[in-house]
């Protein structure tokens, strides 16, 4: 038999593309599977976008590109961080990679060794811990409840600090539990990390333009953290663009010379024409975009509206991204006379065998009595997957 290396034992694959590929499969099958496991907008990218694309395409902007990405993309990108953010960055602090997930795992590899920790505050996106466990890093767990608001308090902070730690890990908007951290939330994080000037911190931000409660705030705004703070961000979210595959950190000059030294050996530059149409996506009107989070403020509502409709489940009301991360455990235990629903994984496997609707289990975001549904869906799509899963529900006894 081949030996593969152990790296490959050391993390798992991502739930989320897992449970998109189970739906998938069932609706070869002829059946009417309606998504809810999927974290990405449906809708196309916006036209003038596309268009710097094709005109990229006719400009024979087909060669290699530097691997930290082109220098305009980089100044876009700190336009960007100066108009949305009020932040000064040069291009020397920006990569741009294959993604924000390339530009997670850079960040991740660039920073961690072996045995080092790394706090993340449940629940998280799936691809945090994995991305440690590859560096040999070691994930601690900070839990966060409905209750707080799904937010880390600077006392759980302070307490899990130790003096291996190396790294704190969060997004804002959060995925799965759409929390977001308001300035003076993070301010108070800030002074604990004032205190431990040896930790770095990712900053996820993925989600910036999808916030339902107010203006981002990022953590990178408190100056004399800011050489230690990488800030994550990318179009897939915003811009409808998760298949052109484009993200970027920002970071000190040194963090940011390890991200390129890193894919400069795996993957150098990313995409050239994807850069070129990112240059006018960053740089061109936001319309586009808040026109797709108005929709997403209707479905939130309706998703919210039908959730309180279904017995059983606590919902918090996300404040950001497209999902909502239901508390489901008071159908642990339960059982239709075919199915036993012990935890997460059953239910949401429950849910796509008995609704024909997909999920993901919340044990794959630290949260075993969650599950997370998107709204990134149609309005008609989510009325019919929401009554579905409250026909199924109601058959466990
Ligand atoms: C919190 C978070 N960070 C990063 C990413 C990765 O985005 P990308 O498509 O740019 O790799 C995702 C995608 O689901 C996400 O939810």
């Amino acid at each position: 038999m081949q030996q593969l290396s152990s790296i490959l034992n050391r993390f798992s694959e991502p739930e989320t593309l897992k449970m998109a590929k189970l739906g998938r499969e069932l609706r070869a099958k002829g059946i009417d599977v309606i998504d809810l496991s999927l974290g990405e907008p449906d809708f196309d990218t916006p036209q003038h976008i596309k268009d710097a694309a094709k005109k990229a395409i006719d400009d024979n902007w087909s060669h290699y590109t530097p691997v930290p990405g082109y220098l305009d993309l980089r100044e876009a990108i700190c336009t960007k961080f100066k108009r949305d953010n009020n932040l000064e960055y040069k291009p020397e602090n920006i990569v741009v990679s294959t993604g924000a997930k390339q530009s997670l795992a850079n960040a991740i590899l660039a920073l961690v060794d072996e045995g080092e920790e790394v706090i993340i505050p449940t629940p998280y996106w799936v691809t945090y811990s994995e991305l440690v466990k590859i560096a040999k890093g070691k994930v601690v767990e900070v839990h966060t409840s409905m209750e707080s608001g799904f937010k880390i308090t600077p006392a759980q902070l302070e307490a899990s600090i130790t003096d291996k730690t190396k790294l704190f890990l969060f997004s804002s908007p959060c995925n799965p539990s759409g929390a977001v951290y308001s300035k003076k939330e993070l301010e108070a994080l800030a002074v604990v990390f004032r205190k431990h000037p040896n930790i770095f911190i990712i900053s996820d931000e993925i989600y910036e333009y999808i916030n339902f409660v107010g203006s981002h705030e990022s953590i990178a705004q408190f100056n004399d953290l800011k050489d230690r703070i990488i800030i994550i961000n990318g179009l897939s979210k915003g811009f409808a663009m998760t298949g052109w595959r484009l993200g970027y950190i920002a970071a000190s000059p040194e963090i940011a010379k390890g991200c390129e030294k890193l894919q400069g050996q795996f993957t150098s530059g990313t995409n050239s024409i994807t850069q070129k149409a990112a240059v006018i996506a960053l740089t061109a009107d936001l319309k586009p975009s808040y026109e797709m989070v108005s929709e997403f403020t209707r479905r939130r509502e309706l998703t919210m509206k039908l959730v309180k409709e279904v017995p059983g489940i606590k919902c918090f009301e996300p404040e950001g991204a497209f999902y909502i991360f239901p508390d489901v455990s008071y159908y642990y235990g339960k059982s239709n006379g075919e199915h036993i629903i012990k935890n997460s994984a059953d239910f949401s496997m429950y849910l796509l065998n008995v609704a024909h609707v997909s999920s993901v289990m919340g044990d794959a975001f630290g949260d075993p009595a969650c599950v997370r549904f998107s709204f990134a869906n149609s309005a008609t799509n989510i009325e019919k997957a929401w009554a579905r899963i409250k026909d199924a529900l109601a058959k466990l006894k």
